[in-house]
């Protein structure tokens, strides 16, 4: 069977600094892999390997059986079918919230405008933001922000979605909220590779867990086990410094 995506033996470097080494991983349709590690170790790097934001330097990622890697890859092509979304949510600062959101599919897949409103105002409305559409962006909150940009990926219909620390530079109480849009992406069966040190959240939504250390993954486990009894050392070590069990009492309560 062919999975949505494939890493295989992943290499990449920045000049003559080995950054990611022999990166293997697999996700299929419908799954949320999450992934999570000390500062440093790669995981930045390696979600902008899979969408092409940076060059690598050995390995294949294939995307629906198909080798993206190459060097006739149309990356604008593949990344509407690969959304990322990072910690700072850049919204045009000069464009309400739905023209943000309606740019790509009609500047860039040409979507009619009646049919990607519909599906904007839809998203719009999930995430809690309908009233907003009107709104600019220094009008909201940072919280709300990063839905709007939650939103926008999502209104291109991608097949995956990238998330990277998207709750990082939020207070708790606004990262909840985003949080809690991400748990329904997952339950609405949405595909995701999803980078983050909420520990709580990471049990909660992940199929899978990778733990990366030092440009490798040294561990890929369910998120029970993972959390409860990992296997390696560096995991355990890693997972020692997250106040765990607080911060269950909130995912659970809050
Ligand atoms: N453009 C670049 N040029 C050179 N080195 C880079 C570049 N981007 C990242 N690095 C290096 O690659 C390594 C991995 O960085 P990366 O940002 O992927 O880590 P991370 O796991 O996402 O960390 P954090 O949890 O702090 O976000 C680091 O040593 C970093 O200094
Ligand atoms: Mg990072």
């Amino acid at each position: 069977m062919s999975h949505l995506l494939k890493i295989d033996h992943l290499y990449k470097k920045f000049d003559s600094s080995e950054i990611l080494h022999d990166i293997n991983l697999k996700i299929d349709k419908g799954e949320v892999l999450v992934i999570v590690g000390p500062s440093g170790c790669g995981k930045s790097t390696l979600l902008r390997c899979i969408n092409g934001l940076e060059e690598i330097q050995g390995g294949d990622i294939v995307f629906e059986g198909k080798k993206i890697n190459g060097k006739n890859t149309k990356w604008n092509l593949v990344r509407q079918q690969i959304g990322m979304v990072f910690q700072s949510y850049d919204l045009f600062p000069h464009m309400n919230i739905l023209d943000n959101i309606l740019l790509g599919p009609l500047k860039v897949q040409k979507v009619k405008r009646k049919d990607a409103e519909e599906k904007a105002l839809a998203l719009l409305k999930r995430v809690g933001l309908e009233e907003k559409k009107e709104a600019y962006p220094r009008q909201l909150s940072g919280g709300q922000k990063q839905r709007v940009a939650i939103v926008r990926a999502l209104c291109m219909n991608p097949k995956i979605m990238l998330f990277d620390e998207v709750t990082a530079s939020l207070d708790p109480e606004v990262a909840r909220e985003v949080l809690d849009c991400l748990l329904e992406l997952a339950n609405m069966g949405m595909t995701m590779i999803i980078v983050t040190h909420e520990m709580a959240f990471a049990k909660a939504v992940a199929d899978r867990v990778l733990f990366m250390d030092e440009g490798k993954i040294v561990e890929e486990n369910l998120p029970k086990l993972f959390f409860d009894n990992p296997k390696s050392e560096r995991a355990k070590r890693f997972l020692s410094r997250f106040n765990f069990d607080n911060s269950l009492k909130g995912e659970k309560n809050g």
